[in-house]
């Protein structure tokens, strides 16, 4: 079969090396791709927000099944459009993808059905969040409603911020129309972990446990990025963990969407706080999460196509879900600079070292193939997944690996990881 991938990051190189393992593909497409992609995949140039360009590919392409792996695709409705063609294709509808779209909604959505968040309210009158603010205990968490590269939350310690973070959210628009609603949040504490799940619109089935690292240096020091390592499985994810999870939010949130007449079919991805008082939901996204998907994938046993086919069938409790019994860490090779500014096209060298020993991986998130070689083209470049039999002997295979590749400005946290030493 045929089988396009849409998106073009680290996440889309991890999805897209499941995908190739599947003896019952014969043919991959991403749109648009990188370096690393095109490796194993035709990339075409078509950018993921031009669903016209899709829907009229994959139909010229008779192509079978589609994944979208990005999130703003997803909640703009590629797979209302695909579906609209006649095309096969694998995520939420626009009016389940809200889900992540908007944290007013979420948070609304799991209040509604009891499912445990930290306490909240919404505004869309920046003067009313204002005055909200004057007797609100701090710190606090603002958070742009729309999606935001993952960078719309503010934490606010005092007052005086917090009333500045209003500003810079609702008034200057920082965050663009994400910021036209937002929410005010409880401050809370704990352990986070990542839990990728597949659903068909009423089963659900849980993947393996991972953390990211979403501060720039080490020490989770500096600013928020879109990750900078993961490892998986995590061990702060214990079966008690997994049970009340497994009672109070997996089942729960999955029959709360089709409640609400928006059954959700893809990946909900459970962004998790371990609190003094259990786990609490931080947030929902309606897809693979990025760089936890370099860790969590490459340690599926199923094939991938088996399990996004049930999920569109609505067939997912008839299938299990198998991960090895191994570790995984991924370390981000970023350039020097990111997320503020950063240079890039310099030339990617030891990239040719990966594929000759099982278990280590480069996934590409931002390279593009020039006549020079490959070369840097983002803020994150390579994400290097290396596995062990457990996290500690993955940790030190992918610090390992991750000296195999050089590039100017080459940038990664030294400490991804470090919590397997206090579990
Ligand atoms: P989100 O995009 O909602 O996951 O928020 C990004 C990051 O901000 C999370 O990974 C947490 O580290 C932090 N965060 C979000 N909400 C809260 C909260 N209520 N309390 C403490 N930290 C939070
Ligand atoms: N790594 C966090 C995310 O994908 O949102």
């Amino acid at each position: 079969m045929k089988v396009l991938i849409v998106g073009s990051g680290g996440r889309e190189h991890a999805i897209a090396a499941s995908v190739a393992k599947s003896p019952k593909v014969d043919k991959i497409y991403c749109a648009p791709g990188n370096a690393g992609i095109g490796q194993i995949a035709e990339c075409v140039p078509i950018g993921a927000m031009e669903f016209g360009r899709i829907v009229e590919f994959a139909k010229k392409e008779a192509v079978d099944l589609t994944i979208v792996g990005m999130d703003d695709p997803l909640v703009g409705g590629l797979v209302d459009e695909m579906e609209a063609a006649g095309l096969r294709v694998f995520g939420p509808r626009k009016n389940a993808a809200i889900l992540e779209g908007s944290k007013a909604f979420s948070k609304d959505l799991m209040k509604k059905y009891n499912i445990p968040t930290a306490a909240y309210e919404n505004f869309d009158d920046p003067k009313e969040a204002l005055a909200y603010l004057e007797t609100a205990k701090m710190p606090v968490v603002l958070k742009a409603d729309g999606l935001a590269l993952g960078k719309g939350v503010l934490i606010c310690n005092t007052r005086k911020e917090a009333r500045e973070g209003v500003r810079t959210i609702m008034e200057d628009k920082k965050f663009g129309a994400a910021g036209n609603r937002m929410v005010v949040e409880e401050f809370m504490t704990g352990r986070e972990v990542s839990v990728l799940s597949f659903v068909d619109g009423r089963t659900i089935q849980i993947m393996s446990s991972a953390q990211d690292h979403k501060r720039a240096g080490d020490g989770d020091q500096g600013l928020n990025t879109g990750g900078m390592g993961t490892f998986s499985p995590s061990p702060f994810y214990t079966d008690e963990v997994d049970a009340f999870c497994r009672k109070y939010i997996y089942q729960a949130t999955v029959d709360a969407m089709a409640a609400e007449g928006r059954p959700f079919k893809g990946v909900i991805f459970f962004g998790l706080m371990l609190t003094q008082d259990g786990p609490r939901v931080l947030e929902y996204n309606a897809r693979f999460g990025d760089p936890e998907a370099q860790v969590v994938l490459p340690r599926m046993k199923n094939d991938i196509i088996d399990v996004v086919q049930a999920c569109i069938d609505g067939t997912l409790d008839q299938l299990r879900l198998q991960f090895e019994d191994n570790a995984a860490v991924c370390v981000v090779l970023a350039s020097e600079g990111y997320p503020v500014s950063y240079e890039k096209g310099f030339v990617i060298s030891g990239l040719e070292r990966f594929g000759q020993e099982e278990g280590y991986y480069c996934f590409h998130a931002g390279t593009k193939q020039t006549p020079e070689g490959i070369v840097t083209n983002g803020g994150r470049v390579l994400g290097i997944t290396a596995k062990g039999t457990d996290l500690k002997t993955a940790r030190a295979n992918a610090y390992k690996a991750a000296e195999w590749v050089s590039f100017e400005n080459k940038y990664m946290r030294s400490d991804i990881g470090k919590a397997i030493d206090e579990a």
